[in-house]
C-alpha cells in the first residue's frame, strides 16, 4: 500500500471500490463522499454472505479473498477499501498479499478512543468475530495498555442497522441490550467512550447514544479511512463516466427495499455480481 502503487493507475474513470458484507460500508462511503465528491465509486455488499460476524475465520477469509479477487479483476478499481472491521481484522493481510491494487482496511478506533477517555474505561462494540481477533488484542496492547477495554459482540446490532436502512422499525430494546451488556462488565459503569468497531454501527449511532445515555462519546474509524484514501490517491485525476454503482451478491426484496438509501448515498445504479 504505497502512493506509487496508486500512481500506476492512469485511468481517471477507475473507481474506488468499497466492500462490506452489507450496508455497513455506507458509513464509510459518506465520509469518502465528503472528502472526494468527484471520485467514481462502486459499492459492493456481499449480502449473500451476510452476516460475517457469526462465521468462522476460515469462512470469512476464503469468502473475502475470493470475492475481492474476482471483483478487482472484473472492475479494475484504483483502490479497494474493505469497509468492514470483521473482514479487515481477519483477511486484510492475506488479501494484500495477493492483490496488486492498494487496499485500505478498517481498524477498530482503539487508539483515538484511548486518547479520548477520561475514566480510562472504553467499551468496544463489534461483531463476535471481530472482538476475538488477535488484531484487536494487539491494538489494545499498543494503544490502551493502561486502560480497560471492555468488549461486546453484538450481531443483533448488525441486523438492526440493516433493518433501519431498509426503512423498517427496530425495537429499541436491541440497543438497550447492547448498552447493558457492556455496562455489565466489571467497571462497565465507568465507560465514557465506545468504539464502534463494526461499520454498521455508526448507522445506528443516534439510537446507541440514547441507549447509553449522557456522558458517553462514540468513535469509529471512518474519518481515518477517508483520510487514508485521500492520501493514497493524491495527484490522481477523477472522472465519473456513469452514475455510481451498488453491487450485491444476491438480489431480492431486501435489496429492492434499500433503493432510497442507496440513492441518498449517490448510488444510482444497482446490479447483482
Ligand atoms: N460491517 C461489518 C463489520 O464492520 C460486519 C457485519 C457482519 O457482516 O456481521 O464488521
Amino acid at each position: 500500500m504505497t502512493g506509487t502503487d496508486t500512481a500506476a493507475t492512469g485511468d481517471p474513470a477507475a473507481p474506488v471500490l468499497l466492500f462490506d458484507s452489507g450496508v455497513g460500508g455506507l458509513s464509510v462511503l459518506r465520509k469518502v463522499r465528503d472528502v472526494l465528491p468527484q471520485a467514481p465509486v462502486i459499492y459492493v455488499a456481499d449480502n449473500a454472505g451476510l452476516p460475517y460476524g457469526t462465521k468462522t475465520e476460515a469462512q470469512i477469509a476464503a469468502r473475502v479473498s475470493g470475492l475481492l479477487g474476482r471483483l478487482t479483476e472484473r472492475l479494475r478499481p484504483r483502490l479497494v477499501c474493505i469497509a468492514c472491521n470483521t473482514a479487515s481484522t481477519i483477511a486484510l493481510a492475506s488479501v494484500r498479499e495477493v492483490l496488486e491494487v492498494p487496499i485500505v482496511g478498517t481498524v477498530p478506533a482503539i487508539k483515538p478512543a484511548a486518547a479520548m477517555t477520561r475514566t480510562g474505561v472504553i467499551g468496544l462494540l463489534g461483531t463476535a468475530a471481530t472482538i476475538r481477533q488477535g488484531y484487536v488484542d494487539r491494538l489494545e496492547a499498543e494503544f490502551a495498555a493502561d486502560k480497560r477495554l471492555l468488549r461486546h459482540g453484538a450481531p443483533e446490532l448488525v441486523a438492526a442497522a440493516e433493518a433501519k436502512l431498509r426503512g423498517e422499525t427496530v425495537d429499541s430494546a436491541v440497543y438497550a441490550r447492547a448498552a447493558e451488556a457492556l455496562r455489565a462488565h466489571p467497571d462497565g459503569d465507568r465507560i465514557d467512550t465506545v468504539v464502534l468497531a463494526c461499520t454498521h454501527f455508526p448507522l445506528i449511532e443516534d439510537e446507541l447514544r440514547k441507549a447509553f445515555g449522557p456522558g458517553v462519546s462514540f468513535i469509529d474509524g471512518s474519518d481515518g479511512i477517508a483520510r487514508q484514501i485521500v492520501f493514497l490517491t493524491q495527484g490522481q485525476e477523477w472522472r465519473r463516466e456513469a452514475p455510481d454503482l451498488a453491487l450485491f451478491t444476491r438480489g431480492g426484496i431486501d435489496v429492492d427495499q434499500l433503493g432510497s438509501t442507496l440513492e441518498a448515498h449517490g448510488l444510482e445504479r444497482v446490479a447483482i455480481f
